[in-house]
Formats: structure tokens, C-alpha cells, sequence
């Protein structure tokens, strides 16, 4: 059934579809081809599939390249003049922070924010907020078995030598997940990074390998390499599902971080007029609606979006107040720290 919403959504997608055709709005750099192509963070099914859905809803042709947090920052950079991407979509808010404090991001406030909540948006408009997720642990409760070690419920619980060489997380120089990890850290000592790499140090001889994606973790806790991964909780739950029930998704006791995964347009981009488009669909429950089809069970940011009944009731985790635009100011310098400091010290 129509409601009247979804029927004013239909025209407005209808026009944004047919300025496609017309010129970038002024000021901005260039005519409009009628194409969008998105830099996205989320994962390769999940973007497929909005961009696909896009296209079916405005006739704007729509392509992706996956790019985890910190290579799509990277790739946005070297494009700053001859931009790749129109439009970033998905991947944790703190690398849009880092890349609006470089004057990479083309500040949009869509008239689709207004219904998103103030937390999960930028309020000068540098990205808007698509879905939030939380940070846990994802157990092999059969490999845990037999170190005779229960699923973590806390960080210090990670730092147990019995786990050595047995926890999976990513690297936070490429990896979104594992710099949220980092700046839960900064957080749960008081703001401390110092402190913060001190843990990670100390988790380091634990940590098989630094992985370049976030959910990869996931998978190598699956295949029995590791014991326990550190990912976003809906990549657990994701991947317990393609046939591995023996996974058990846990949270810290001493509070945890979580992402909000956001929408922006790149400064400069080529088709400013079908990347305003994408970001005003992203912004609605219908796209928000696509991620438990292809296994994504992130909390939508529209509250008029349906919820899976696989996704995470953020009322029972408790979260870690994650500053945002503080954690995109420090990952630049953070993130290059860890690599020298921690990633790359003997074990
Ligand atoms: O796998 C999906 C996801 O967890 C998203 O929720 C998140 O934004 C993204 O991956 C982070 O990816 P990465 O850690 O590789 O930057």
C-alpha cells in the first residue's frame, strides 16, 4: 500500500531523476552525466545491492568500488583534483570527519535528514547517517572449548595468554572496525591515547594477524584460525548464519564503541546532481530496508525503517560515548601510531 510519504518520495526521486539531465546547481563544478559512482564501505552484496536498487528507483545508473574505511579515505585524497567517486556510502562516520576536517566532503544537508536523529548526523551537513553498529566479539565457541577459555565479555578478558595467537582484528590504518576498536580504547581511559595504544600492545601478541578489512575476523573465526574476533556484531551474526552455528557474538562488560555508517557527497564530484539523488535515497526506510537481504543487520537511522529481528537492540549493549568528529580529527596521526607502535613490534 502507497502511503502518501512514499508517494511524495516517489515525485521527488522522479525529479531528482530528471535534473539528472540538467546542470550542477551553481557553484558547483560541473554539468551532470547522469551517473553516480560510490565509494562504498559497507559489504560488496550490501553495496550491489543499493546501487542496483537505486537505479530501479530513480534511472540513475549507479556503480561501486568496496573500499574498507581507510582506503576509501585514501582514494578520496588523491582525487581531490579529478574526484573518482561522486559519492561515499557506508563505513563508519569518524573516516567522514577525517575527510570533512581535509576538505574532501561537499556538505549536503538532504531534505531526507530531517528525519534522521541529530546523534547520527553531521550538523553542518558533511555526512548524514545510514545505519548504526556495534563492536563485540565474535567467539568459536569449539576452538574456545578446547583452550578451556568462556566467549570474552570484556576487554581485559581479551589479554588472556591462553589466547595467544588467537584473536583476529583488523588494522586501523585500512579497517573502520579496527579504528573503532582503537578510539573505544581512547574513550575507556579517559580520552588517553597513549594509554589506549598501551592496551593494544599488550593485545598485539595475541593478534595472529592484522587483517585489511573489518569483518574478515569474522571469517577467520569461522574457519577456526582464531578463537575470537574483534568485528561489528552484525558481521558475526552474518556470517554464524552461512552455516556456523558454533559462533557466539559477545560484548564488552566495560562498555563498547559502535559506528554510525554514513552518506556524503565528495567535494568537486563530476555528477553533483545524481550523487544529491543517491544520498536523498540512502536517507529513506526503503533503502534502509535492503540490508537484511543480503545478510546486513545494522540498525536503519530512520526511524520509519523496519528493523531485522537479527539486528542488535542497542538499549542492552552498553555503549561507550563515541565523539565522532573528535575520533575523525585523531585517526589521521592515531592510526599511523598504532602501525609504528603497535602492529609493527616484535612478539
Ligand atoms: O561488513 C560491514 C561493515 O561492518 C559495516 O557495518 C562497516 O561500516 C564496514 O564493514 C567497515 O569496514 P572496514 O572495517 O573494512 O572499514
Amino acid at each position: 500500500m502507497h502511503t502518501p510519504g512514499r508517494l511524495l518520495l516517489a515525485g521527488a526521486l522522479a525529479l531528482a531523476a530528471a535534473a539528472c539531465t540538467r546542470q550542477a546547481p551553481a557553484g558547483t563544478a560541473a554539468a551532470d552525466t547522469g551517473e553516480v559512482t560510490v565509494a562504498c564501505g559497507a559489504t560488496e552484496e550490501w553495496c550491489a545491492a543499493h546501487t542496483a536498487a537505486f537505479t530501479a528507483a530513480t534511472g540513475v545508473k549507479a556503480e561501486f568500488v568496496r573500499l574498507s574505511s581507510g582506503d576509501a579515505l585514501t582514494r578520496i585524497q588523491a582525487g581531490r583534483a579529478d574526484p573518482e567517486f561522486d559519492v561515499w556510502h557506508g563505513g563508519p562516520a569518524d573516516g567522514y570527519a577525517a575527510a570533512a576536517g581535509q576538505g574532501l566532503l561537499e556538505p549536503y544537508v538532504s531534505p531526507g535528514a530531517a528525519a534522521i536523529p541529530a546523534r547520527y548526523k553531521d550538523p553542518s551537513g558533511a555526512w548524514t547517517g545510514v545505519y548504526v553498529g556495534v563492536l563485540g566479539f565474535c567467539a568459536n565457541t569449539e576452538v574456545l572449548a578446547e583452550k578451556g577459555v568462556a566467549s570474552p565479555t570484556s576487554w581485559q578478558a581479551l589479554l588472556d595468554p591462553a589466547l595467544s595467537r588467537n584473536i583476529g582484528i583488523a588494522h586501523p590504518l585500512t579497517s573502520g572496525t579496527a579504528f573503532t576498536a582503537l578510539w573505544t580504547q581512547v574513550v575507556l581511559n579517559g580520552g588517553d591515547t597513549r594509554a589506549a595504544l598501551r592496551y593494544m600492545r599488550k593485545l598485539h601478541p595475541n593478534v595472529l594477524q592484522y587483517s585489511k578489512s573489518g569483518a574478515a575476523p569474522a571469517q577467520q573465526v569461522a574457519r577456526g584460525e582464531v578463537g575470537v574476533g574483534v568485528v561489528f556484531s552484525h558481521d558475526c551474526v552474518a556470517t554464524r548464519e552461512q552455516g556456523f552455528p558454533h559462533l557466539e557474538s559477545t560484548f564488552p562488560a566495560e562498555g563498547t564503541g559502535y559506528e554510525v555508517g554514513g552518506v556524503a557527497l565528495v567535494k568537486g564530484a563530476h555528477n553533483p546532481v545524481s550523487a544529491r539523488a543517491y544520498v536523498d535515497w540512502a536517507l529513506t526506510p526503503a533503502a534502509q530496508e535492503i540490508g537484511p537481504s543480503v545478510r546486513s543487520y545494522q540498525v536503519p537511522t530512520n526511524p520509519r525503517a523496519k528493523i531485522s529481528g537479527h539486528t542488535v537492540d542497542l538499549k542492552t549493549v552498553r555503549l561507550v560515548d563515541y565523539d565522532i568528529a573528535g575520533a575523525g580529527t585523531a585517526k589521521p596521526a592515531l592510526t599511523r601510531e598504532f602501525d609504528a607502535t603497535v602492529a609493527q613490534a616484535p612478539r
